[in-house]
């Protein structure tokens, strides 16, 4: 009987270390049915609700349209190949900012609207910022990103400085961006966390966020994501709207060029 007891204990001892093993590879039970669930009703759908009413009531899609050069029926097209150049179109005769010329995140151009219309310039970090830039990409899901690093010399230069950022290896552990994601170490595991190819379609990285974030009960926008991993790996953070931030999301929005955009997506 006693031996028995020992058996089953120890039985269940090494049971136990295998199970905790199993689980510590990935997401475990409860964060899958989590996730399930989730994916059916995606806590930040509220957030791209807000989103919306905010864009409505300050800007709205012709407004908008006007301000990128296109049409309202070209919008979504348009919100699909973004970080992109922004010029001045003398067909709607409107005044840019002249700092403006240049290569823009979705969220900088929500900046210009906003100012064009004389409304507070919400800063890039601002939740309404985050909610709002979340609903105008939506309005390009199930469109593929269609970013193109070739159409102009300023585009050709942020894509040459974005992969520059992400390969350089900088901060207290002399990582970059590249040595946890470069092609040759993807899929291999970081404290237990899969590193994800970011141009994969498994991945979908640039189309899928804005995301909710399970570990962080929250939306969260491409630019802050990168700020995370740059955070998690002692890298300086690179400020949301620098020129090298917006570089760094032109190269890695190409990696994945060509996935198509699902906002607001789901992510751990
Ligand atoms: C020390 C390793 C490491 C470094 C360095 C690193 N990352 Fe990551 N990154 C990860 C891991 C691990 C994940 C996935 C974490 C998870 O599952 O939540 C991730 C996730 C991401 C994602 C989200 C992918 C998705 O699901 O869409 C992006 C984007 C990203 N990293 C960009 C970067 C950029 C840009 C840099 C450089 C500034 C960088 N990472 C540096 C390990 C790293």
């Amino acid at each position: 009987m006693r031996k028995l007891s020992i058996c089953a204990a120890l039985f269940s001892l090494a049971l136990c270390g295998v199970l905790n093993a199993e689980e510590a590879m990935s997401m475990n039970a409860a964060d899958k049915a989590m996730y399930a669930e989730m994916s059916e009703n995606n806590p930040a759908a509220m957030d791209v609700a807000e989103g919306e009413e905010l864009f409505n009531s300050l800007i709205g899609q012709e407004a908008y349209a006007k301000v990128l050069g296109v049409s309202v029926k070209e919008l979504p097209e348009m919100i699909a190949g973004f970080p992109r150049m922004l010029t001045a179109t003398p067909k709607y005769d409107f005044t840019f900012p002249k700092t403006m010329r240049k290569v823009v995140t979705l969220s900088q151009s929500l900046q210009m609207a906003l100012a064009s219309r004389d409304k507070k310039v919400f800063k890039l970090k601002d939740k309404e910022m985050n909610k709002m830039t979340a609903y105008v990409k939506s309005l390009a899901n199930d469109l593929k990103t269609n970013i193109d690093v070739k159409a102009n010399k300023q585009m050709e230069e942020m894509v040459v400085l974005g992969q520059k950022i992400f390969e350089e290896r900088r901060g207290g552990r002399g990582l970059s961006c590249n040595s946890c994601h470069s092609a040759d170490i993807v899929g291999s595991r970081l404290r237990m966390q899969e590193l994800p190819d970011l141009g994969s379609k498994a991945t979908a990285s640039a189309s899928t966020w804005h995301a909710y974030r399970m570990t962080q009960s929250a939306m969260v926008s491409f630019d802050k994501r990168m700020q995370q991993c740059m955070k998690n790996a002692l890298l300086a953070e690179l400020p949301l709207g620098s020129k090298e931030m917006v570089a760094l999301e032109v190269y890695v929005t190409n990696l994945g060029k060509g996935n198509t955009i699902q906002i607001p997506g789901l992510k751990r």
